[in-house]
């Protein structure tokens, strides 16, 4: 086992796995839920997806916030455009993860939906009802949701690569384990 000056804090990993499983459930969510059309309701799976979504939101904002506090192991050593690479993918789904429910938020508010995180506290409109910026905003998250689900395709086939083929500590440091 790796010592704990290299390996990940327990809480930046239990936010890790959490945001994995929420972000997993987001998307199947998302491939259930009814198409959203003009008077379209919030209920059912839709509430479920917008509810996890802004979950996901705050954990990632806690999780930003956590990592300016806690800090985060520098990367193995590795060839230069790998560790360019793997640190191009987390930039993209830190800040992914954060605009992704923002945009999904803007348009909710458009359609006169009042937001509510994790289902339960209700959040302030981002856009006017009936704003038409923000009714495009639906077609950009859908796009950003597929750009995002590469890029974790990618960051799940480099840690699996030193997982499986390198045998290096990357992916045990992450690891979920006793602290
Ligand atoms: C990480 C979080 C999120 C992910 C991964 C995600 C993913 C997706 C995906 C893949 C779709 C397209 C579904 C399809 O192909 O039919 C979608 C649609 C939608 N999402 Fe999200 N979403 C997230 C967060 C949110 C949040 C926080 C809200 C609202 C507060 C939201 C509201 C919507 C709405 C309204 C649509 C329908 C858009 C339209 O058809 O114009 N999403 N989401
Ligand atoms: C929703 C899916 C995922 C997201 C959004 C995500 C996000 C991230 C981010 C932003 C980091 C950088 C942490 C930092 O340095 O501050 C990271 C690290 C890491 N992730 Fe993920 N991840 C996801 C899924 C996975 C999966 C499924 C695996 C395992 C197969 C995994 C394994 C790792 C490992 C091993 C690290 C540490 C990399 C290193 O030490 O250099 N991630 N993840």
């Amino acid at each position: 086992m790796p010592s704990s000056a290299v390996v990940y804090n327990p809480l930046s990993r239990a936010l890790h796995w959490s945001i994995v499983l929420l972000v997993a459930v987001e998307f199947v969510l998302a491939w259930l839920m009814p198409d959203v059309h003009r008077g379209t309701q919030p209920v059912g799976l839709i509430a479920w997806h917008i509810g996890v979504g802004t979950t996901i939101l705050a954990l990632m904002l806690l999780r930003l916030l956590w990592r300016g506090v806690g800090g985060a192991p520098a990367l193995l050593p590795g060839p230069t455009w790998q560790q360019h690479l793997a640190k191009l993918v987390h930039v993209l789904l830190y800040a992914g993860f954060v605009v992704l429910p923002l945009l999904g938020w803007a348009n909710a508010s458009s359609r006169g939906w009042t937001v509510h995180l994790a289902g339960v506290v209700g959040l302030p409109a981002l856009a006017a009802s009936g704003a038409v910026w923000a009714h495009k905003m639906g077609n950009v998250h859908q796009v950003v949701a597929y750009v995002l689900l590469g890029a974790i395709g990618l960051h799940v086939a480099g840690a699996l690569f030193h997982g499986v083929v390198l045998r290096d500590d990357t992916l045990r440091r992450m690891w979920p384990r006793k602290a």
